[in-house]
């Protein structure tokens, strides 16, 4: 079933909810920019065609920056809005990037419409990462809450601010898988693991697309970066990559996959190679498996400048050689590397590039607009822009998602949740005044002004019954004698001490990469010197990735990871800490104790010598631990959980009947929570050797204290198969474990045998 038609019932409540008028929806058969389904639509996209010139159609392939700014590669002219419209005029370009609002986004597709040859609507894409104005928690956050509807309608919210502001598509949903929380972009992606990152992308490409690309709400999604990117190695960005076929397809193949499945309608090829092919020509990945494989005949998009850096990597001569080796392997539009428009006319001439392989992209490029329904409505209405941008509704939401998003590591005694009696709270660090950092990275049109400081949120949850005393006691990288006095003295008139330390928005996202994962040395001071007060201190986490915390994690009461959770920072965290919201958000990558450890991650293999205490000849360390910090899937509640009564149902007529696998939860504490129930499975013996653990299955559902509620999952074939040694999926016979739990370590166990 095409995207556009997978609705959830929450659309119905986000729109009443919202006022959004909508557009008729689609008919039954909805168009969707890989399909060429719509008779109408393709003959216009001939016609026009037809009827350009090769210039034209180059015009068509090329995207470039938008803004009225300062261009954004260094030394360029300052851009004027008439350098824009003159560029839209003379049709060099097809889409930009870097315009917002109805009113100036507008004003550019008039002159597309009225002024240029062909009145082709320009594409307007944006970095909706995690929300437009509404900003979300990060990627990596929203994740944590294993919930894909939650996730799915934040999506919708920023696909409805996004088109009311005159965005089209996005550069989202971001689906690398990481395993390495020295890459700054951990904090774009949905963390280590290809199942759960696999959900997220469907969900979120559901999101963005909604019900029909040519509403008013939704916009244009785009898988990225394909592929591997997150592979980079040593964590650098843009490093290379080279992996094994297996690895490709078994870890960074199943989001793209899951999201072509779920209807996205672009693609993004990334900056990095694969094999010593850079992605953004690789012919085995874009033309072999995503357009002959998956069966995608959406728009790719390469990403900024991704072809002429071929020229860097060795792989292309010069902007020429690069730019016919992009678009034989399947990129349609060249992002601001001017080359398909520089250089294509004479690889045309001289016969090197077909002008065939220039129009599929071109029609590509044409039906993505159609479909969109630039051609017959360009323009935005600036009144629903007023009207749904940063609503009361929205950032209601962009709240419950954030609360839903903060990890409890650890809750010694039960120090959390605070209760309304307490007198005085100390609120300390460089993020708890802060209205800048919580929105992390890609924060696109969110504003500082709009987001709740952690102060404030604290201020509006207890208003004058309880003393708060603020003391920032540290910068992120430097702090002195004076800060941490403030801070100590704060502490120590104080019932608790909260303290916000972690990343500013800067210490993570691209090309923010760090070789150390530590607090930084002087707000890892500020915490000890609080400590040291004998106040009863709690730290709460605002990051974009796992950092290396051993003596916080050994010596501090209770700790929380909040991530950068966006506009309803300060509510959030407060509805956590005073336990409105009982947290049960789960991690979703593997904690490290060291920046050593690295990679590491729960879905690791056996190998022959497995760690093992007592045994030195295994694989481990013998400076520190072989164990995480804290493991993939964990997180703590408020309440507690007991897992019995597992259950494994139809193994004899397995795969091609689904085995059911069924356990009893219950909530074995003083109050609600949700759990997330997770499923993993082991192959035990394989003609490749498997790992020790896969999540198969999970699934995040409130039950209410001292209630127990039975959980059932499926495996079906697709769960058991894996790529065998000549690369084609398969179910071998043989015995697999089950286990179902809290995270990847605990949980009950079973088995059952593939005949
Ligand atoms: C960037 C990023 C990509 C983004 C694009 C447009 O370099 O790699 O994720 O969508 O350029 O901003």
């Amino acid at each position: 079933m095409p995207a556009h038609k997978q609705t959830s019932v929450f659309f119905g409540v986000a729109f009443t909810v919202a006022g959004i008028f909508l557009q008729p929806a689609f008919a039954d058969d909805a168009p969707t920019t890989t399909s060429r389904s719509n008779p109408e639509i393709e003959k216009r996209i001939s016609l026009l065609i037809e009827n350009m010139t090769l210039e034209e159609k180059l015009g068509q392939l090329t995207q470039q920056w938008g803004g009225e700014s300062q261009d954004v590669n260094p030394g360029a002219k300052k851009q004027a809005l008439d350098d824009i419209l003159g560029v839209v005029r003379a049709g060099i370009a097809g889409s930009f990037l870097g315009a917002y609002g109805a009113e100036y986004t507008n004003r550019i597709q008039k002159v597309a419409i009225e002024e240029s040859k062909h009145h082709i609507p320009m594409l307007i894409g944006n970095d909706v990462i995690h929300g437009f104005r509404t900003i979300f928690p990060v990627p990596l956050a929203e994740a944590a809450t294993w919930d894909v509807g939650l996730v799915e309608q934040a999506e919708r919210i920023a696909a409805v601010e996004a088109r009311a502001a005159g965005t089209h598509w996005t550069f989202a949903p971001m689906v690398d898988v990481c395993r390495d929380a020295r890459w700054g972009r951990i904090v774009e992606t949905s963390g280590e693991d290809p199942f759960l990152s696999a959900k997220m992308a469907a969900a979120r490409v559901r999101g963005f697309q909604g019900e029909g690309l040519n509403r008013n709400d939704a916009i244009l999604a785009c898988a990225k970066h394909y592929i591997a990117y997150g592979a980079a190695e040593g964590g650098r960005d843009y490093n290379t990559v080279d992996l094994s076929e297996y690895a490709l397809r078994e870890t960074h193949l199943p989001s793209f996959a899951a999201s072509v499945d779920a209807g996205v309608g672009s693609i993004m090829s990334a900056f990095n190679e694969i094999n010593g092919v850079p992605a953004s020509a690789n012919d085995m990945t874009l033309r072999g498996i995503l357009r002959n494989e998956l069966g995608f005949d959406g728009l790719v998009v390469s990403d900024w400048s991704s072809i002429t850096e071929m020229i860097n990597h060795g792989y292309a001569a010069d902007p020429a050689d690069a730019a016919a080796k992009s678009l034989a392997a399947g990129v349609d539009m060249d992002m601001c590397s001017f080359s398909y428009r520089d250089t294509l006319k004479k690889s045309v001439e001289s016969g090197r590039v077909s002008i065939r392989l220039i129009d599929d992209s071109v029609a590509r490029i044409l039906r993505a607009k159609f479909v969109l329904g630039l051609f017959d409505n360009p323009y935005a209405e600036p009144s629903l822009e007023k009207r749904v941008t940063l609503s009361a509704e929205h950032r209601a939401f962009a709240r419950k998602v954030a609360a839903k998003s903060m990890v409890l590591l650890k809750n010694d005694a039960g120090l959390l949740p605070l209760s309304d009696s307490i007198e005085s709270i100390a609120v300390i660090g460089p993020l708890a005044k802060n209205q800048h950092d919580p929105l992390g990275t890609w924060s696109l049109n969110g504003r500082d002004e709009d987001v709740v400081s952690v102060i404030d949120g604290l201020k509006q949850r207890v208003g004058d019954k309880v003393l708060l005393q603020y003391a920032q006691g540290s910068d992120f990288l430097t702090g002195d004698d004076a800060m941490r006095n403030e801070a100590v003295a704060a502490a120590k008139d104080a019932k608790v001490a909260l303290l916000f330390v972690g990343e500013a928005e800067n210490m993570s996202g691209e090309a923010y990469c760090r070789a150390t994962i530590d607090l930084p040395a002087p707000q890892l001071e500020l915490v000890k010197a609080v400590h040291a007060t004998g106040t009863p201190t709690i730290v709460v986490l605002m990051t974009g990735r796992p950092i290396v915390i051993p003596w916080i994690s050994e010596n501090i009461q209770a700790i929380v990871e909040a991530w950068h959770p966006g506009v309803e920072c300060g509510n959030a965290v407060a509805d956590v800490l005073f336990g409105d919201e009982n947290p049960a958000a789960r991690l979703p990558v593997t904690w490290p104790r060291h920046v050593g450890q690295i990679p590491l991650y729960y879905n690791h293999k056996m190998t022959g010598r497995p760690p093992a205490e007592n045994n030195r000849y295994t694989s481990k360390y013998i400076d520190i631990p072989w164990t995480p910090q804290y493991p993939f899937g964990f997180g703590l509640s408020y309440t507690t959980f007991a897992y019995a009564n597992l259950t494994i149902e139809g193994a004899a007529s397995a795969p091609s009947n689904p085995i059911k696998v069924a356990v009893d939860v219950t909530n074995t504490g003083s109050r609600d929570g949700d759990e997330v129930v997770q499923l993993y499975i082991r192959d035990l013996v394989a003609s490749r050797t498997r790992p020790v653990r896969e999540l198969k299955g999970f699934k995040r559902l409130s039950i209410p204290k001292g209630e127990t509620k039975q959980v059932t999952f499926e495996l079906t074939r697709d769960h058991l198969s894996f790529y065998g040694v000549d690369m084609k999926r398969i179910v071998e016979p043989g015995r697999f474990q089950v286990f179902v739990g809290p995270n990847c370590t605990t949980g009950v166990e079973g088995e059952f045998e593939i005949k």
